[in-house]
């Protein structure tokens, strides 16, 4: 397992950033825009569910793992967070953003209070399994190294510190719960609900961008965007079906050259905080 580096990052975000950042794809961007909205509030989530699992955890390697990637989910959400107020700032209709924001951190507030922890543990580990089989997708594809926007670089370093700490929710469901039956279930069910509110927010996005969107339908642009997309499906999808098999193990899965060239591209550019 790689070690975990805390990196305090200092994006070059402004306020005119394209949002079209993935190149000439307003879709996926707005996609990815969209599920960066719920960062400051998913992210927060995952960190209270591991500080009430953490009592429970007799291994102090794991306790140490645990404390890590809290400390990065923390960093994350406070950069996306950066980022979304310059993204809501685009448009006055983005106002209405704010709305299904206060709507998702109450639901995952409740969740907090109310559900067990073997549903939230198996939430997070849901979460952490598919968003570390897509990174892997997206380093072998360079999704993020197609443009120069400062959008891009907050992903790439998102994904990347994604799969560094890959292994500490399903390490500490193992640990907690188990069972896998209970972990397929609910990470389909936790991915279900995830993407529900993805789209939520990208709803919102896409309305005043029209003529944005427009701009890149072309039928050459059109075609080189689907082989891409094409070209990134036949690498993220196995991988996530990979995720919901009883022998899945993110310790023990391949990772990409540049997943590593980017840990140490991220760590010399960071202040080093852990
Ligand atoms: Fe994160
Ligand atoms: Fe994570």
């Amino acid at each position: 397992m790689e070690t975990m580096t805390v990196r305090r990052m200092q994006f070059a975000f402004k306020p005119d950033m394209d949002p079209v950042f993935i190149k000439d794809d307003p879709d996926m961007s707005f996609m990815f825009l969209g599920a960066w909205m719920m960062l400051p509030y998913l992210e927060p989530f995952l960190i209270r569910t591991m500080r009430d699992a953490l009592p429970q955890v007799r291994d102090e390697q794991l306790k140490e793992d645990l404390r890590r990637f809290c400390a990065q989910e923390g960093e994350h959400f406070k950069q996306h967070a950066m980022a979304n107020d310059l993204i809501r700032a685009l448009h006055p209709s983005y106002e209405a953003l704010r709305t299904l924001e206060a709507e998702l951190d109450r639901e995952l507030k409740e969740f907090t209070r109310t559900k067990p922890l073997k549903f939230k543990l198996a939430y997070a580990e849901g979460f952490e399994s598919m968003t570390s089989a897509v990174s892997r997708a997206q380093f072998e594809v360079g999704l993020y190294d197609r443009t120069d926007n400062p959008l891009a670089d907050l992903g790439k370093w998102h994904v990347m510190e994604e799969l560094e700490h890959r292994s500490v929710a399903f390490d500490v469901y193992e640990h907690i719960v188990g069972s896998w039956p209970y972990r397929f279930k609910q990470s389909l069910w936790s991915q279900r609900h995830y993407f529900g509110w993805v789209q939520r927010f990208k709803n919102v996005l896409v309305v005043p961008q029209a003529e944005l969107i427009a701009a890149y339908q072309a039928p050459a642009i059109v075609a080189a965007r689907k082989a891409y997309n094409r070209h990134y499906l036949r690498r993220a999808l196995p991988r996530v079906l990979g995720t919901y098999m009883p022998w899945y193990n993110p310790a023990k899965v391949d990772l990409p050259e540049a997943f590593e060239t980017a840990r140490l591209h991220y760590s010399s550019t960071a202040t080093t905080l852990a």
